[in-house]
């Protein structure tokens, strides 16, 4: 397997026994969906599942006909599923898929040893050049839970950030996936992303703030540059309601208020931003 893709699998196999102090973020996450819902017949993909720990499959199974779980590590999908006892034949596990198609190339790739423009170039178009995801335009509610960071974080490790063209690279990643979103949900029904901006270790006070505290402790770190590569929520927002491409297929973008992830070691300011597909 790739290096990137090795990541994400020893990582996963870290947080595989989070289920408890993700119990929060799992109501959280589980919740957005299910208010998302906009029948009781729909049908549900999730970009990123890997261990299912932000996901109540039972709780997501009583209003979704069948799930779809997509993510670059198979096994977390499967250990995952396996845990929570869930009706196996109402889910599908879509393991082995790289949602951006280009790990694989930027995993040849390390700062050190800059990569060359051709391979940047290289990179950028197989990426623009990607088939959509499979099931697009079927489901009523499509979700990407936590996973944009990680596509982040893949190109500050490979390309790195020192580099002249990691804005541009992360511009087209960030997009794309956000493409592959929309894309994914039928006319009038909706593209949740679930997104982590920034996490204790530069805002320790995630620790200790109230949830009423929390939208002024972010928002002032976040005023402060203190998020993640990429992640600030309200580009993100600003991007879906003004891109040429995006936004003309979506209407009603919302931006919720954060929440926090306990992943164990360390915690991190969640916020979700949602958005109707036009019909
Ligand atoms: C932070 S985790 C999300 C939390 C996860 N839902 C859970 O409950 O454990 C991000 C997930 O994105 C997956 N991922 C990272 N890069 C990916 C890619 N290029 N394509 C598909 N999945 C990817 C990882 O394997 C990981 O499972």
């Amino acid at each position: 397997m790739q290096r990137i893709g090795q990541l994400q699998s020893s990582r996963n196999a870290e947080t595989r026994g989070g289920w408890s102090c993700f119990a929060s973020h799992r109501q959280h996450v589980t919740d957005l969906l299910l208010g998302n819902a906009t029948a009781t017949d729909g049908t549900l993909c999730v970009l990123g599942a890997g261990n299912c720990n932000d996901l109540s499959l039972s709780r997501l199974l009583d209003t979704f006909t069948h799930i779809d779980l997509v993510d670059i590590d198979v096994e977390a999908v499967r250990s995952g599923i396996v845990r929570q006892n869930a009706t196996p034949d109402k889910l599908t596990i879509r393991g082995g898929v790289d949602v951006t198609g280009v790990t694989h190339l930027m995993s040849e790739w390390t700062p050190e040893v800059p990569a060359t423009d051709g391979q940047v170039d290289a990179c950028i178009s197989s990426a623009l050049r990607l088939d959509s995801l499979p099931g697009a335009g079927t489901y009523s509610v499509a979700a990407s839970v936590c996973l944009l960071s990680q596509l982040i974080e893949s190109i500050s490790l490979t390309l790195g950030e020192q580099h002249p063209r990691f804005l541009e690279l992360l511009t087209c990643v960030r997009r794309e996936h956000l493409r592959r979103l929309i894309d994914l949900v039928v006319p009038g029904g909706a593209a949740v992303l679930i997104t982590d901006v920034v996490s204790s270790l530069t805002v320790p006070a995630l620790a200790t703030s109230s949830a009423a505290e929390l939208p002024m402790l972010v928002g002032r770190a976040i005023s402060e540059r203190n998020f993640f590569s990429g992640m600030n929520p309200f580009v993100l927002k600003h991007l879906l309601e003004t891109d040429e491409m995006l936004a003309p297929q979506v209407t009603d973008v919302r931006l919720s208020n954060p929440w926090v992830w306990d992943l164990g070691p360390r915690l991190y300011a969640v916020c979700a931003l949602t958005a109707k597909r036009v019909s």
